[in-house]
């Protein structure tokens, strides 16, 4: 048996693996050795910095908890998050681009009736926002829902203002025309959770924390496949440099600004507003 020396120990651990008996976990597992020696002998790493690795990813599952998950953040940051997204929505040809969940999703949002204002007392400019759901051929698909949430004006979520009711959330569904249209505010640009282990990397790469303006939305329907994605206000400062790289180019929408007066939904505004207008394209399931 011979020593094992910088560059055997590599296959050693992979034939270690062999008796993996779960075809997908082997390759995965193989890679992913493969990939670590590789990179360990490329930088040379230090012990020092080795243990300081994993200091680092120790605070990171340290901070995480029921309401934080700073493990997604780091992933979204260091732009694995897009990537996996990206490369499993690669063959929906003709469907509305994905992009990240974020850790602000929260489920059992109510359904709330075509033309509500959906951010009711939330701070933050007016926006009506109307558009179709359609199918990769263009016709309209009625019943598909919209899950939408959004910061306010100034780029908090209900959640980091520690409310216990949501605000700025609600489900609108498609017409039979397949036509929505919902009031709420014209998102700004925030910055992602800095004040844990994410926030001192992203500091120490000299790189900046935020995401340019942008609601959330999953939009699905019964035959069709669920697709997570956002609407990013164009101009938005951060467009060209979004902390997650979610930013997808046929996701930017105009906000059209319109002077104190009638609104789309009838309504009479006191105050300027805008109007964001997107249609979802969804792809057959099976
Ligand atoms: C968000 O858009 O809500 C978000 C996404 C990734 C990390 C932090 C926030
Ligand atoms: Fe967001």
């Amino acid at each position: 048996m011979a020593d094992l020396n910088e560059r055997t120990i590599t296959q050693a651990v992979i034939d270690r693996i062999a008796q993996t008996t779960e075809p997908r976990t082997r390759e995965i597992m193989t890679s992913l050795i493969r990939h670590l020696h590789d990179f360990i002998r490329e930088v040379h790493l230090t012990e020092e910095e080795w243990m300081t690795g994993i200091q680092f990813l120790t605070e990171v599952g340290k901070t995480c908890t029921d309401k934080r998950q700073e493990f997604i953040l780091l992933s979204d940051t260091l732009g694995a998050s897009i990537l996996v997204i990206t490369q499993n929505h690669r063959s929906e040809q003709g469907s509305v681009e994905s992009t990240v969940l974020g850790p602000y999703y929260w489920e059992g949002a109510p359904e709330r009736p075509l033309g509500s204002n959906l951010a009711e007392g939330v701070t933050g400019e007016p926006t009506f926002y109307s558009g179709r759901v359609l199918d990769v051929n263009g016709s309209p698909i009625a019943g598909a829902t919209l899950d939408i949430w959004s910061g306010d004006g100034e780029g908090n979520y209900d959640m980091q203002l520690g409310e216990t009711e949501m605000r700025a959330r609600g489900k609108i569904r498609t017409n039979a025309a397949g036509k929505y249209w919902f009031r709420s505010i014209r998102p700004s640009f925030y910055p992602v959770p800095i004040d844990g282990p994410v926030g001192r990397m992203l500091k120490a790469m000299g790189r900046h924390p935020n995401r340019p303006g942008h609601i959330h939305m999953i939009v699905s329907a019964p035959g069709y496949h669920t697709v997570t994605t956002h609407l990013f206000v164009a101009n938005s400062p951060y467009l060209d440099s979004d902390a997650v790289f979610g930013m997808k180019e046929s996701l930017v929408v105009d906000f059209k600004k319109h002077d104190a007066g009638p609104a789309p939904t009838g309504e009479r505004m006191q105050q300027p507003f805008y109007c964001a207008e997107f249609d979802f394209r969804l792809h057959k399931a099976g």
